[in-house]
């Protein structure tokens, strides 16, 4: 495994491999890494000649009123997991270098970007559209593997490849969760005791929506209410937005139909977590 800093020395490994043939599979992180980056891994790992790691906590992407600065950092445990799944490269760009004094340009997404979590982080998707597409201009994939835990950035993700002509390809793959069914994420970790038996709530009120919906409701407000009676019997839990959107745009659905993706944020104590299905009827 290699350990790559600089953008110069990354773009030119890559052309290297290129030029040998190999094809190249990334996933992009911010490290403190877990089962949910795993699964991305391990498929990347095997349906490419060389995988590529990203670890950079993206300062552009978080509010000002964030979690940047605490935002959990593990690089030895990051690493020994990278050597561990036989990880080829480890990019950890510098701040410095992606955001270079003077950087002026931004990628910016259309309405889907203000929709979901984009009302309550209004920068957000910005800052993600923006480091995604400088990681891509670093690593040149052929393929780019996401999460559908984070549904609406991977869609956003998706649309900015389709709207700029990349030619890396975007495999979005499913959501890895606790045995309890909590979604993996790394700030999991801010959770207290109490505060994680009751994050359960995140998936509980999901598939009960789910099975609502297969047992015929179509109406989105019967759905939330019944979400939210199952998330606001615990006491730290707070939502930031319950919503039933079409899978594929984002927009909100007035009967539920079709490729249903349900969507929810939820403040556990001061953690601020999401998690989604899909339905299809
Ligand atoms: P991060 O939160 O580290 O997530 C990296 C990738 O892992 C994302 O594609 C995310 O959807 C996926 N992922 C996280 N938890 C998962 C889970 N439980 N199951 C399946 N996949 C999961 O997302 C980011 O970083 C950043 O925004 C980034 C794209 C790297 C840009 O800075």
């Amino acid at each position: 495994m290699k350990i790559i800093h600089s953008v110069n020395q990354m773009q030119r490994f890559s052309n290297e491999q290129k030029k040998k043939g190999k094809s190249i599979g990334f996933v992009p992180t911010m490290g403190y890494l877990h089962d949910g980056h795993l699964s991305l891994v391990r498929k990347c790992r095997k349906e490419n000649d060389v995988c590529v790691l990203s670890v950079f906590v993206n300062p552009t992407q978080f509010g000002p009123n964030e979690d940047f600065q605490k935002y959990p950092r593990d690089k030895k445990h990051d690493e020994v997991f990278a050597k561990r799944e036989k990880i080829d490269i480890i990019f950890y760009p510098t701040e410095k270098e992606m955001y270079p004094s003077g950087y002026l340009t931004c990628v910016t997404i259309g309405p889907i970007a203000n929709l979901l979590c984009g009302k309550s982080r209004p920068e957000h998707f910005q800052g993600v559209a923006t480091i995604v597409a400088k990681l891509i201009n670093c690593v040149s994939p052929k393929v780019m593997y996401l999460g559908q835990k984070d549904a609406q950035q991977a869609l956003i993700i998706k649309q900015m490849v389709r709207d700029l002509k990349y030619s890396t390809r975007i495999k979005t793959l499913p959501i890895i969760r606790e045995k309890d069914g909590l979604a993996l994420s790394s700030r999991n970790k801010y959770l207290k005791a109490d505060e994680r038996m009751q994050a359960t709530c995140l998936y509980r009120s999901l598939k009960e929506a789910r099975n609502l919906i297969r047992a015929g409701e179509r109406g989105p407000s019967k759905i939330a209410k019944a979400m939210q009676k199952i998330i606001l019997s615990n006491p730290s839990a707070k939502i930031d937005y319950i919503e039933c959107v079409n899978a594929n745009n984002l927009v909100p659905l007035k009967r539920l139909q079709g490729n249903i993706l349900i969507v929810l944020a939820v403040f556990v104590g001061k953690t601020r977590l999401i998690d989604n299905i899909t339905v299809n009827v």
